[in-house]
């Protein structure tokens, strides 16, 4: 009995800990958090470098130019959480639609991001922010269900 309170404590201070974090930080973009064009380029540039190791994914961007699809993903990030890029590169759909894209693949690259992410000390709430905001392409990306 008192251990349940005792925890139901603790996960209520983290709780109020990680609402303070939140209102502190919700007068910036999502982009601001991110630190700006430069830091999304340098997380960017990291992902696809282990995009291209990557056992599971690595073979579908053998053929890619590293520098033009970071880019590519820097002005699409930059763009949707709020910053002042315009992404012109083709639609999530027409984009993917040529390629054999499985769940397992999806989830592949989302694991790799997320590494790309800590390696650039990138914070949890910040990075979770980031995955739900591409989550939802699932549908426009994953070619094979
Ligand atoms: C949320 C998930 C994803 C996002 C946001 C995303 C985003 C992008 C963007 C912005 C481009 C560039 C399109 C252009 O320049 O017109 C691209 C190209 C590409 N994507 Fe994705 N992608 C995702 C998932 C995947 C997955 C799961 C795979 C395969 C495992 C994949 C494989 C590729 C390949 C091979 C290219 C072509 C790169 C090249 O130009 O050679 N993508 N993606």
């Amino acid at each position: 009995m008192m251990k349940s309170i005792r925890t139901n404590a603790a996960a209520l201070a983290v709780a109020m800990c990680l609402s303070v974090s939140a209102q502190a930080s919700s007068d910036k973009t999502l982009y601001e958090q991110l630190g700006g064009k430069e830091s999304i380029r340098m997380v960017m540039d990291d992902f696809v470098v282990r995009l291209k190791a990557d056992p599971r994914i690595g073979d579908q961007f053998a053929a890619t130019n590293a520098d033009r699809l970071a880019s590519q993903l820097t002005d699409q990030v930059c763009e949707a959480t709020g910053g002042p890029c315009k992404y012109v590169g083709a639609d999530m759909k027409t984009a993917h639609e040529d390629m054999v894209i499985t769940k397992a693949h999806f989830n592949a690259l989302v694991e790799v991001l997320q590494t790309s992410m800590n390696a650039h000390s990138v914070p949890f709430d910040i990075q979770l922010e980031v995955l739900s905001m591409l989550a939802p392409m699932h549908r426009d990306v994953i070619t094979v269900r």
